[in-house]
């Protein structure tokens, strides 16, 4: 992504255009048909300031066929693969939000754990899937810490491999019972997980590289790697409306409505979400939104009451 000073940033998923703000205000809408069916008419913006009418005109240049569809992925892998396998790297040269950046996961998972796993998770064997992982820098800061097992997921070999090297026990300062256990060199696109072996699948600035068919797709049979109260976070740029697209990465940069839009196909419910604060002001808002697969509510402000219609366990 471009951000306000392109001196400062070129190239960066991170960081924001300032056409943006004020091009694509106004040009998102959901629309509810009689038929109950949601359409989205959601118009955007390319990194070159082109405007777009709607999505799927976007999509339809993007990937409205199978060559443009391979040509997209194999773009936005190819970008990754021509970065360092560094923190800075896998920031867009914003090295120091990394620190920010997992002050807030922490508190947000805290939270989540909390309500969400009997127990605050004490004493049982958590695991969590870290998508798109990267050099696995979420992993080594956060994940490793509170899962027993963190299975990593991401496509560019070198950063893998990197990951691999970062996370080895010697490298980690964690007990013997906190370990990184499969890299996966897979897009998301082409990941189904084991079925029910997840407490949490962490999906951190990368979705933005799936069209929206994969994306939706990708959750509908990641739901299915979830353990029965399970959940994802997904912590991601938020445009302020529409979408931006990325023409040098290959990834777009959605907003909240949109986002919304996808999780309602995706049949996947917003449990909590929560915005980061402390980033520089070029860069995109970034959020954090946790989804499961059944509607919780709230009672009385304690643990969340999950639906009567749901198995209990016979004790
Ligand atoms: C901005 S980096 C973020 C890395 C990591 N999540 C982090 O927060 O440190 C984006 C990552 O998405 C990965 N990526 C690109 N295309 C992908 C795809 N189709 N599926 C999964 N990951 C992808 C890149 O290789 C890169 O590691």
């Amino acid at each position: 992504m471009l951000c306000a000073n392109s001196n400062l940033c070129l190239n960066s998923y991170l960081a924001a255009t300032a056409t943006e703000t004020h091009q694509a205000r106004d040009k998102c809408r959901v629309r509810t048909r009689a038929t109950t069916r949601i359409e989205m008419e959601i118009g955007g913006l390319d990194s070159n300031g082109r405007e777009f009418k709607s999505a799927d005109e976007m999509w339809r240049e993007e990937v409205g066929d199978s060559q443009k569809k391979l040509d997209w992925y194999r773009n936005g892998v190819g970008y990754w693969q021509g970065v360092d396998a560094s923190v800075d790297g896998v920031l867009g040269g914003y090295a120091h939000v990394n620190e920010p950046d997992i002050k807030a996961s922490e508190a947000f998972l805290n939270t989540l754990l909390t309500e969400l796993v009997p127990n605050g998770g004490r004493n049982q064997h958590l695991v969590a899937l870290d998508c798109g992982s990267g050099i696995g820098r979420v992993t080594k800061n956060l994940l490793i810490r509170y899962f027993n097992e963190v299975d990593l997921l991401e496509p560019v070999s070198h950063f893998l491999e990197a990951a691999r090297e970062n996370l080895a026990p010697e490298n980690l300062s964690v007990s013997e019972e906190h370990k990184a256990s499969n890299f996966y060199c897979t897009p998301l696109q082409e990941f189904t997980p084991d079925t029910q072996r997840y407490d949490v699948i962490w999906v951190q600035w990368c979705i933005g590289h799936l069209a929206d068919d994969d994306f939706v797709s990708f959750f509908k049979r990641a739901k299915a790697g979830l353990k029965p109260g399970g959940f994802f976070v997904l912590k991601e740029n938020l445009a302020k409306s529409g979408f931006v697209l990325d023409n040098e990465d290959k990834s777009i940069t959605r907003s909240d409505v949109y986002f919304k839009e996808l999780f309602n196909q995706c049949g996947l419910n917003i449990y909590k979400l929560k915005d980061q604060k402390g980033f520089p002001d070029e860069l995109f808002a970034v959020r954090m939104y946790a989804l499961t697969t059944e509607t919780l509510k709230k009672v009385g402000g304690s643990r969340p009451k999950r639906k009567a219609n749901r198995p209990a366990i016979i004790k």
